[in-house]
């Protein structure tokens, strides 16, 4: 029997340059889509493909993302008070379990490898999943469920897979693709952010994993890689080299970058609609900023 995953990796230790000066005190995970936060939309995802533990590698300034998972005793009093059963029940969502999360430091921002690799006793000796909660993916089935479900069946590591345009390679970890099994590629190397013209393929990798814990070892012996960090992509490729099963999952889903400005924007507005407190006046404004804009051209 293949071991269960259960454990699931958060790292949010990123300086998040791109939101600048948001960012200089808020934790890019605690900005919002609509009326949660996107480390709210990582836990979600996460709790639905079964993941019991949370680990969070964190850095100096993130302490708003502890306080999210906390109680708010005067908080939920008021509501309680004032019969808010709805919003109590919105906050019970972001309550974790004693025990079930743990907050690990990165002290320098070092790359997504060394994140991971700071988890490393944590983690221990068993598959885990890593989650990049500025990737938001509206899916019907959670792509971490998908990638389990696959996992179960393939063993080994996978990384989630989409196709990007081939003048996008260059912001993304790519895959080399040794067979095409379908919705299954089996992976013979990963490059991270290949310029169009050396990219092996147009299937980027993006911000879910689930890895077996020989890769620790590997990030233990690693040296620095693409742009002085020490990345995940670098360290899953030599597991290749030695020998190691990497698969990606063609997920089904929508991914929006939300690490991105414009990303950001599409989620909004994605999210927004999609919710159906506020499709009809939420549709009704774009439509007429569509029109109005255009008459205005
Ligand atoms: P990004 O490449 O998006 O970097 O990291 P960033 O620092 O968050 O944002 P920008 O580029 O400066 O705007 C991808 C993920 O890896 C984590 C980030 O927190 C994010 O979830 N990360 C990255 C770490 O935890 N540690 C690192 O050293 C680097």
């Amino acid at each position: 029997m293949r071991r269960k995953v259960t454990k699931a990796v958060f790292p949010v230790a990123g300086l998040g340059t791109r939101f600048l000066p948001a960012t200089k005190s808020i934790p890019k995970e605690i900005m919002t889509l609509v009326d949660r936060p996107l480390i709210q939309y990582a836990i979600d995802e996460a709790r639905a493909a079964g993941i019991k533990e949370f680990i969070f590698v964190t850095s100096r300034g993130k302490s708003a993302l502890e306080d999210y998972f906390d109680h708010a005793p005067e908080l939920e009093a008021a509501l309680r008070q004032k019969g808010k059963d709805d919003l109590l029940d919105a906050m019970k969502d972001t309550i974790m379990d004693s025990g079930a999360i743990a907050y690990i430091r990165q002290h320098k921002p070092l790359g997504l490898g060394h994140a991971v690799w700071c988890a490393r006793r944590l983690i221990g000796d068993e598959p885990f999943a890593v989650i990049l909660p500025d990737d938001v993916i509206a899916a019907e089935k959670p792509c971490l469920q998908q990638m389990v479900e696959s996992y179960e069946e393939t063993g080994g590591n996978m990384v989630a897979a989409m196709e990007v345009a081939p003048e996008k390679t260059s912001s993304y970890g790519v895959l080399d693709v040794a067979e095409d099994l379908g919705s299954l590629v089996r992976v013979k190397g990963m490059v991270e952010k290949p310029k169009q013209e050396d990219a092996p393929s147009n299937l980027a990798v993006i911000g879910r994993y689930i890895l077996t814990p020989n890769i620790l070892k590997t990030l233990n012996k690693m040296k620095s890689g693409a742009g002085g960090e020490i990345q995940l992509t670098d360290a899953i490729a030599q597991e290749i080299v030695a020998g190691g099963d990497v698969f990606g999952l063609r997920f089904r889903g929508q991914r929006f970058d939300c690490g991105s400005k414009a990303g950001f924007l599409q989620a909004t507005v994605a999210f927004g609609l999609s919710r159906p407190d506020l499709r009809d006046e939420f549709s009704t404004y774009i439509n007429e900023l569509v029109t109005s804009q255009k008459a205005a051209q």
